[in-house]
């Protein structure tokens, strides 16, 4: 470990998972997209051994009580990885931004990849954004157990990614050249996305011929999205997330309350609506190119007592620098 800044800074980027979250675990290529909305870590000296932590972030109510001893649990396996050492002197980490922490819009992997950047400034060590990449994987098992890796990479790079878990993980940039508006609705639900992962992984053993044939579909699905999105054929990109959203729907990811925000969405006008992230609650994504398709889902959404973000896929690094 090098000498100390006084200060270390990072962002990590909300995220939308356009298509197949859950499909992306058994190495179905999936399209993740950074959404508009970040989470900000400051890390500064504190004057006792270990960390202390500064929650700042807008969340859903319960989230953080819910998530407590997951997010230790993972800033401690970034430490670990990173060999940062806070016996002699701790730490003070702050968190905020304005990415809601709430379930689904890559919460955990923003402020795993924020802590991971502001660490690496703080301790004076210079880390590409592979390596931050990495750190935060690790740090997305204290959440997970066993992430694919979707989500932290579309955090640390942001804009548009087909990501395919492998030996090697492929992570590809989807060229879009204008980001496009979306609206995200919450449920308000609070879930945990190991235990989502770990019902798909047992109705799936017991269900072996049905769910090869959704998940033979969702793979064909994430190849027909990656052209419409590159043709910017955004009535078509709708249809397929509305199509995707059955498939999630037959793996039992989704709940009464995503199936009702999805289909005020859809009956709002937005081209294609879908649960978002680990499901049984958390969020929903809503396709709405341009700003007035974009405002008539949220109020829609909002009528209804939910909450809502606007925001953009496709956001970029740039688009933030001045953070
Ligand atoms: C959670 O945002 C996405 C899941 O596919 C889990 C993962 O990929 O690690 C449900």
């Amino acid at each position: 470990m090098g000498f100390c800044m006084t200060k270390g800074h990072g962002i990590g980027f909300g995220k939308a998972i356009l298509f197949n979250e859950h499909f992306v675990v058994y190495g179905i290529p999936s399209i993740v997209s950074a959404i508009g909305n970040y989470t900000v870590a400051k890390v500064e000296v504190y004057d006792k051994p270990g960390f202390k932590l500064v929650d700042k972030r807008p969340a859903t109510p319960k989230y953080k009580e819910d998530k407590l001893d997951q997010q230790k649990e993972s800033f401690e396996l970034m430490f670990k990885k990173m060999g940062v050492d806070l016996l002699k002197k701790g730490v003070s980490i702050t968190l905020e931004g304005n990415l809601f922490a709430a379930s689904g819009i890559g919460a955990s992997a923003a402020s795993c990849v924020a802590v991971a950047r502001a660490l690496a400034e703080y301790f004076n060590m210079t880390l590409s954004d592979e390596e931050i990449n990495e750190i935060a994987f690790e740090g997305e098992k204290g959440y997970h157990g066993t992430p694919s890796g979707v989500d932290n990479t579309a955090s640390t790079y942001g804009g548009l990614i087909w990501f395919q878990k492998g030996e090697k993980n492929i992570i590809d940039r989807i060229a879009l050249s204008n980001p496009v508006e979306i609206v995200i609705g919450n449920t308000g639900k609070v879930t945990d996305t190991k235990a989502a992962v770990d019902g798909v992984k047992q109705r799936k053993e017991m269900n072996q011929k049905k769910y090869q044939e959704v998940f033979d579909r969702a793979e064909n699905i994430a190849y027909l999205a990656k052209r419409a999105i590159q043709d910017r054929s955004f009535t078509n990109v709708g249809k397929l997330m509305n199509e995707n959203h059955k498939l999630l729907q037959q793996i039992e990811v989704s709940s009464r309350e995503l199936d009702f925000l999805v289909n005020i969405a859809r009956d709002a006008g937005a081209l294609g609506a879908k649960l978002t992230g680990g499901g049984l609650g958390g969020n929903m994504i809503a396709l709405t190119p341009g700003k007035e398709l974009q405002n008539k889902v949220a109020t829609a959404i909002e009528k209804e007592g939910f909450q809502t973000v606007k925001t953009v896929i496709g956001a970029s690094r740039e688009s933030v620098e001045h953070i």
